[in-house]
């Protein structure tokens, strides 16, 4: 399992919290940055994870701004992204069984890296079901090719 990761500037510490936690999993981490806290624009990292999933370079991204909605709204205008910001487990869950959600965002100034962590776990260990779920996600699809 490869995963990108990438933030703004709000969320350098919570991004390396959750970096480590993924590498503590075995899982292959590409980050894409910014490592520091001078003020950048969320747009350019977004774009850069949404790349990377959606060219298979890796399987799926995590993308965290101070909200997670800005960076969000980035990874999911490229083609074949199915984004999910997410300040609890739930949601999280259910984004990858019913939505197939390959990018798992959220706000550092939100929620905290605990928190963040149990939602990264709940994405993680949840499996896309398919089924009646897969004709939906074919009119996802249909929506960006009009
Ligand atoms: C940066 O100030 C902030 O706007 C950004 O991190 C994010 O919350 C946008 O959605």
């Amino acid at each position: 399992m490869k995963i990108v990761i990438g933030n703004d500037h709000t969320a350098v510490d919570m991004k390396l919290a959750i970096k480590a936690h993924l590498q503590e999993r075995g899982i292959e981490v590409t980050d894409v940055g910014t490592d520091t806290s001078e003020s950048c624009d969320y747009p350019i990292y977004g774009e850069k994870i949404g790349k990377a999933v959606a060219s298979g370079e890796a399987d799926l991204g995590i993308a965290i701004c101070g909200t997670g909605v800005g960076i969000s709204i980035a990874a999911g205008k490229v083609k074949g992204i199915r984004t999910c910001v997410c300040s609890e487990p739930c949601t999280a869950r259910f984004s990858r069984m019913h939505n197939d959600s390959n990018v798992l965002a959220f706000g550092a100034r939100i929620i905290g890296t605990e928190m963040a962590v149990m939602i990264t776990d709940a994405w993680l260990d949840a499996r896309y079901e398919g089924g009646r779920h897969q004709r939906r996600i074919d009119q996802l699809t249909e929506i960006e090719n009009r």
